[in-house]
């Protein structure tokens, strides 16, 4: 899944998970647990996740490496948040080589700016994150290092863009089609 913050990238590929009975694999969701349990690595990132700066690639390569491997185990998996830069999608492409696993498709939930803000700041989950100044912080990262990765799953002719405006169930619905195009039948 790739999108801006608040585009519905969690929202969705939960969903897929329990469609497909894959693991849902999201290195915020991991990140955050991290820092919950307040493990040496949660303390390592935790003013980086609170800044909405991203994590350095080799940890979160790291943090997803054994559980990809396990997820293709058990069928597949759909990944929420990672890759976000080019060398993560370097390493998500060697992780799912290492796994005997094959990358069928790359959703980029597209939604704009406002409506993006409008529902990070109504989320209402306390995350650390989610303040004002914090958003517009993670949306210019996400401009500036995750951004290029459109253009580089386009050339290699997996990316399917969607709506992410519509309701939920009608951008799972619209997920669902485009997938039909990428993966087998099976
Ligand atoms: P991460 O947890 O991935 O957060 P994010 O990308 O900022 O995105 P969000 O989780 O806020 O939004 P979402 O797209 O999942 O939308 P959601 O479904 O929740 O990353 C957090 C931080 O961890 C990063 O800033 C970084 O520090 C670090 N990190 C994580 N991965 C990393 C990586 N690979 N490399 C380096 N650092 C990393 O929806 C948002 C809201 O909108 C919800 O309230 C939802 O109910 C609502 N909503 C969803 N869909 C719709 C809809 N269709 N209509 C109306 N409302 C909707
Ligand atoms: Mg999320």
């Amino acid at each position: 899944m790739l999108g801006a913050p608040g585009s519905g990238k969690g929202t969705q590929a939960r969903r897929l998970g329990e469609h497909f009975e894959v693991a849902h694999l999201s290195t915020g969701e991991m990140l955050r647990a991290e820092i919950a349990a307040g493990t040496p690595l949660g303390r390592e990132v935790k003013d980086i996740v609170a800044a909405g700066d991203l994590v350095p690639d080799d940890i979160v390569e790291r943090l997803v490496h054994d559980r990809v491997l396990e997820a293709s185990r058990h069928g597949g998996y759909v990944l929420d948040g990672f890759p976000r830069t080019i060398h993560q999608a370097v390493a998500a492409y060697d992780i799912a080589k290492e796994a005997d696993a094959t990358v069928h498709a790359v959703v980029h939930l597209y939604v704009p700016e406002d409506e993006l803000l409008t529902r990070l700041l109504g989320r209402g989950e306390a995350r650390l994150d989610d303040d004002a100044l914090t958003i517009r912080h993670r949306l210019e990262v996400y401009h500036e290092r995750t951004e290029p990765l459109i253009n580089y799953y386009e050339g290699r002719g997996v990316l399917a863009t969607i709506d992410g405006r519509q309701q939920v169930d009608d951008v799972f619905t619209t997920i669902l089609e485009r997938l039909r195009e990428y993966a087998p039948a099976d």
